[in-house]
């Protein structure tokens, strides 16, 4: 079974292609899709947020059922996991060990894939320009197919593209985006708005309701910073503060 978390469909769509090439049901990372263990093995596929496992991630794991992971334990079920990123994953994998950790269990595999950059959030954030985007979505078949035959070979390897500078990174970064980097109160909707509820279908976490008086988008306060409603408005039309005027638009629908 393969759990994934996506904001702009990276790895909804990683998440797919291994689903296909490793025949295993995928589902979205919620309790709800975690009520027994099927399949061969257990897979988590998620972004990586400011050089760490996003904390809505770190919250599935904490609280995945105890008794399918003994399952799991017991039955030789294998755990691995796919992170995506725009560049560099730093020491994400070491999180995401320390999680594991936690609940009695550990990776057998963990691997990144390079995928079109989606964080806006901040000055001097924006999407790739677009040769880059293509240059990345071309390459990621082939990557995922890797991925695939080092899972299927039970393969023990952490291989990732960490980057540089990654205790900084990681560890001083990653615990500032934690604490200020997820902000609900700043999204708000333009008057380029026309009412279509795009935003609030593609929010993971429906954290948005459309206000059926004003026909506008309202967000709520359980927002994980995972730009995909910046990102699916046809109209552009989605703001966070002022820090997203004139940024590009990525997503990834499949
Ligand atoms: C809050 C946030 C933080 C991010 N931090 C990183 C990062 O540290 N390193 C990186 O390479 N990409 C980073 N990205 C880019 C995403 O990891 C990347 O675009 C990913 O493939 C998006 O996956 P999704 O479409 O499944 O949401 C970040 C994106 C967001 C939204
Ligand atoms: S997707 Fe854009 S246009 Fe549609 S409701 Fe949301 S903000 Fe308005
Ligand atoms: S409200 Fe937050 S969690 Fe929902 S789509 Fe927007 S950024 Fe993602």
């Amino acid at each position: 079974m393969i759990y994934y978390f996506s904001g702009t469909g990276n790895s909804r769509y990683v998440a797919e292609q291994l689903g296909k090439e490793l025949t295993e049901e995928v589902a979205f990372m919620s309790l709800e899709n975690a009520g027994e263990l099927r399949g061969n093995s257990i897979g988590l596929v998620f972004p990586v947020y400011s050089w760490g496992v996003p904390p809505i991630v770190l919250d599935f794991i904490a609280k995945f059922p105890q008794n399918l992971l003994d399952e799991a334990r017991r039955r030789g079920t294998p755990l691995w996991a796919v992170m995506t990123c725009g560049d560099e994953v730093a020491l994400a994998p070491e999180m995401l060990e320390k999680a594991l950790e936690k609940r009695g269990v550990y990776s057998e595999s963990v691997w990144s894939v390079i995928m079109p950059n989606n964080y806006v959030l901040l000055p001097g954030f924006d999407v790739d320009p677009k040769d880059v985007e293509q240059e990345k979505l071309k390459a990621a078949p082939a990557r995922i197919s890797e991925i695939a035959e080092g899972i299927r070979k039970h393969r023990l390897v952490v291989d990732v593209t960490r980057g540089k500078k990654v205790w900084l990174k990681t560890k001083t970064v990653y615990p500032l985006f934690k604490k200020w980097g997820i902000s609900p109160k700043r999204w708000r909707s333009t008057e380029a708005c026309v009412g279509c509820g795009i935003c609030a279908r593609s929010c993971p976490v429906g954290n948005i309701r459309m206000n059926e008086e004003t026909r506008r988008p309202e967000w709520g306060d359980n927002c994980t910073s995972c730009v995909g409603c910046f990102h699916s408005c046809p109209r552009h039309a989605v703001e966070y503060g002022n820090m997203t005027k004139s940024k590009g638009q990525y997503y990834l629908k499949n």
